[in-house]
């Protein structure tokens, strides 16, 4: 099954996408880590994508496809993936369908996390991230079992994302929804979207998104 996650930021695609992997096992991709990785190992990818992410801008188009085209060419999705924060514009939503159909593939699922925008920067100022293994947390609505310690391998090194300083934030979010609705309109046109509340809890959301991808 191949999936794409949509949500606005901090709509809670990440923390969703690792419950899906533990549970369905698809390969997780997200544009978003594989920019914060290659702008860590100091790449010419990560140089192209720092100023964009660093401002809360979207990487341009012609970048953003070519990653995605070059990871969908890896042999390990062949029986499924779950796309997380791609597409973000219309103009990916095509390239992505190209790209698939080049591979005889298609997009099964579109789920959209719905959450309102003030919900959204609450949850971006309290978020978490373990150093070591990348699971993130939220310091009041879901903080590690022990305080200090990261649930899934016991470190106890935490950070924050750059691009979670406020002034980030309201740039990232009113740029992502100016994308979002002609990308609804899209998926909602193929008969492959599925909206989520993302305001319920973090196990409740993931309960719907499990009956979507059952039925
Ligand atoms: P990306 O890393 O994808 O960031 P984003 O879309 O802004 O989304 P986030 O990762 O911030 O939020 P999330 O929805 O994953 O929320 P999370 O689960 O962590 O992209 C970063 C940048 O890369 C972009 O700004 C852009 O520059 C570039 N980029 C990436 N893809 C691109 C593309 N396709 N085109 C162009 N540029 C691209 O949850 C957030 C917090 O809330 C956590 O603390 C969590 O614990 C908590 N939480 C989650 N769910 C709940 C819940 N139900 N209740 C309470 N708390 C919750
Ligand atoms: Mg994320």
């Amino acid at each position: 099954m191949n999936i794409v996650l949509m949500g606005l930021p901090g709509a809670g695609k990440g923390t969703q996408a690792e419950k899906i992997v533990a549970e369905y096992k698809f390969p997780h991709i997200s544009t978003g880590d594989m920019f914060r990785l290659a702008m860590k190992n100091e790449t010419e990818l990560g140089l192209k994508a720092k100023s964009f992410m660093d401002n809360g801008e979207l990487v341009p188009d012609d970048v953003t496809n070519g990653i995605v085209k070059e990871r969908l060419s890896e042999s390990d999705v062949v029986n499924g993936f779950l796309l997380d924060g791609f597409p973000r514009t219309l103009k990916q939503a095509e390239a992505l369908d190209n790209i698939l159909s080049a591979l005889n593939k298609k997009i099964d699922a579109v789920i959209n996390i719905n959450v309102d925008p003030n919900v959204l920067k609450e949850r971006l100022s309290g978020r978490i991230i373990c150093r070591d293994c990348g699971s993130t947390y939220h310091k009041l609505t879901n903080p590690p079992k022990n305080e200090g310690t990261c649930d899934r391998c016991g470190n106890h090194d935490f950070y924050q994302r750059e691009d979670d300083k406020p002034e980030t934030v309201e740039n990232r979010i009113q740029v992502n929804l100016k994308q979002t609705e002609p990308l609804l309109n899209y998926y909602k046109n193929k008969g492959v979207l599925f909206n989520v509340n993302g305001e319920d809890d973090i196990d409740s959301v993931f309960g719907k998104i499990r009956e979507i991808i059952e039925k």
